[in-house]
């Protein structure tokens, strides 16, 4: 399956670091946000990525890109490791190519950018501003390679959710579950999604976190969602309309997310990576209770 990636917005919320390079390009340790989840979804099995990108973010596909005048100056100062490092940024046998989403008008809005890229195909979509962590190795990518796996058993959509806290309900995709609860690595059929509900009107406490493997008969549904929560085009409110045409699956995050899309979430990543990162974690921690 192809994945797609929306890497558009301008990534107010992280202002002013995100204002001339993009907010997928900020690092946490060693690597931008973006090349996370491009690993992610290689491990996942994804071949195939389309970047929904905008004219002022190029910094993004020069990432994935071969820099060959680095690569051989590299080369030839014997830095094999930085080379290396430089080099895996795309396995070879990774295509990433990218399409425009000229105006923002929302998340639905930006994957049917890719309609065609895709081939009008099943899809699955990743958003850039969520890091599943990585550092639980038993399980390891299990997230997205079993979602995929489920999509294709059973033939129904698969959408990632994770429980959240009354007071960030507001912030997500909320799904409705019939009050069933979910254990980590289960699915549940889907009654619906609300996209951003306030907490007394949302469904459950299991927002979606970024992670969809979707089928084909998606595309016809996004083309026909009009302006929704924040007079934006949702994803969720297209999946919320594929619920009447063939089953959606809530799937329960192994592990747990890291929003870096915000400040809060990006200062709580970096440190949570740098205390588990085996490179890091000693002087992290020694750093830590010395501060
Ligand atoms: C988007 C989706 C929302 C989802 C969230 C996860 O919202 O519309 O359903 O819960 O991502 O991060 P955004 O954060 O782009 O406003």
């Amino acid at each position: 399956m192809k994945a797609v990636i929306p890497v558009a917005g301008f990534g107010t919320r992280m202002l002013p670091a995100s204002k001339a390079i993009p907010k997928e390009m900020i690092t946490v340790l060693d690597k931008p946000v973006i090349q996370y989840v491009i690993e992610e979804a290689y491990s996942a099995g994804i071949r195939e990525i389309i970047l929904v990108t905008h004219s002022s973010k190029p910094a993004i596909e020069n990432h994935f890109d071969v820099n060959f005048e680095l690569e051989h100056q590299l080369e030839q100062k014997g830095k094999e490791d930085i080379l290396k490092s430089v080099k895996n940024t795309c396995p070879p046998d990774l295509k990433i190519s990218a399409v425009r989403q000229a105006k923002g008008y929302g998340l639905g809005h930006a994957i049917l950018c890719a309609k065609e890229a895709a081939n009008s195909e099943d899809i699955v979509v990743l958003l850039p501003d969520v890091l599943i962590s990585h550092f639980r190795s038993n399980l390891e990518n299990t997230n997205l390679f079993s979602m995929i796996n489920l999509f294709k058993k059973t033939g129904h959509a698969q959408v990632m959710v994770e429980p959240v806290a009354d007071s960030d309900v507001e912030k997500y995709g909320i799904a409705d579950i019939s009050n069933e609860i979910l254990k980590e690595g289960e699915s549940v059929l889907v009654n619906g999604f609300v996209e951003k509900p306030s907490w007394d009107q949302a469904p459950s406490r299991y927002a979606v976190v970024g992670r969809y493997v979707l089928p084909a008969g998606i595309w016809h549904l996004l083309e026909g969602t009009s302006a929704g929560a924040g007079g934006e085009i949702q994803l969720t409110d297209a999946i919320d309309a594929l619920l009447k045409e063939s089953p959606v699956d809530a799937f329960h995050i192994s592990g747990k997310s890291h929003d870096c899309g915000n400040k809060q979430g990006y200062i709580s990543t970096f440190l949570e990576f740098a205390l588990l990162d085996k490179r890091f974690a000693e002087m992290s921690k020694g750093l830590l209770e010395e501060l």
